[in-house]
């Protein structure tokens, strides 16, 4: 295999993943693309522009070596140890969830409610690798972040991607949800929580198989965790400050049953790029004479 061309490679292996994994040809193509840019140490370009190059030896038994993990099923992020998100790449590890593309519906209604100069509190509950708290602390540099998980190793990742992309407003800690941050107060508070029921089939499925299970189970009905945030945030934000939640496909009515049980106020959830209601959120009331009846809840699709 190591005299056979790029190109003989991109068509034989793009076959073998589209037959192993069924993935549809482009995916397959794409995923031996990234293995090769990444022991060739070349971009994409360089590789479509040279197709009839071959690796060396080295290169062939790294190259091997990946092919073989991805054709059992690991990420193509576990194997390259890197995804984009929000236009930054990020350093990911099987101790963190792969950022998806939709989480970024959230980063972007997150800096919609932020001024572009501080002062402004911002906590991320659930950090993983850091990619909701970076990306929002890489937009507005004025403002301060404070990003925590459970993870000691999750939060390893996420400091050294702060540190690779030169992000210097952000605050990790280790906290179980709030338990770190008694008497702590923000303007907004994010989360992509874990949302998955545990149990649930997809679980045994795809990249999910993969990932740890802390960032992905939440009890029997997925929402333990999306519950605990929804009535513990409040003694969190401060006055008129907001708490976005990103959730199951199927979890927008229950999320905002909830932050409506919670007394959240300007409750709306939005859809995704696939048209699924992915994000919900609310608003701490501020003290009125409606703010114990749950009047101004509203639901509004974006
Ligand atoms: C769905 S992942 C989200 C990761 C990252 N925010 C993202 O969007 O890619 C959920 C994260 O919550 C963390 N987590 C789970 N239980 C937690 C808890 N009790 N307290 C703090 N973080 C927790 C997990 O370790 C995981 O990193």
């Amino acid at each position: 295999m190591s005299s056979s061309s790029v190109q003989a490679l991109l068509i034989c292996h793009g076959k073998q993943l589209q037959n192993a994994l069924g993935l549809d040809s482009d995916r397959a193509r794409i995923d031996v693309q990234c293995l090769l840019q990444s022991v060739m140490q070349v971009d994409r370009a360089h590789l479509l522009a040279h197709p009839e190059r071959s690796l060396d030896e080295d290169q062939h038994s790294r190259y091997t070596d990946l092919l073989e993990r991805r054709l059992r099923g690991e990420p193509i992020a576990y194997l390259l140890g890197l995804r984009e998100f929000y236009g930054l790449s990020f350093k990911v590890t099987p101790a963190t969830l792969i950022p998806r593309p939709e989480t970024e519906l959230l980063v972007e209604l997150a800096l919609q409610g932020i001024p572009p100069d501080g002062p402004f509190r911002v906590l991320d509950l659930g950090t993983g690798s850091g990619a909701i708290a970076l990306s929002i602390a890489s937009v507005r540099p004025a403002i301060e972040v404070v990003a925590v998980d459970v993870s000691k190793d999750a939060l390893e990742v996420a400091r050294e991607n702060s540190k690779r992309l030169n992000i210097s407003n952000v605050k990790l800690m280790q906290s179980d949800w709030f338990s770190g941050l008694i008497g702590e107060r923000f303007d907004l508070i994010v989360a992509n929580p874990p949302y998955v029921a545990v149990g649930d089939i997809h679980l045994s499925q795809g990249d999910l198989r993969f990932e740890p299970s802390t960032a992905l189970t939440s009890g029997t009905d997925g929402l333990e965790d999306i519950r605990h945030i929804s009535a513990h945030a409040k003694a969190h934000l401060n006055p008129g400050g907001w708490l976005l939640l990103e959730h199951g496909y199927d979890q927008a009515e229950r999320v905002r049953e909830l932050l409506n049980q919670a007394g959240y106020s300007g409750i709306f959830s939005a859809h995704d790029l696939s048209g699924i209601e992915r994000t919900s959120g609310g608003i701490l009331k501020m003290r009125s004479v409606n703010s114990e009846n749950g009047e101004g809840n509203t639901k509004s699709g974006s």
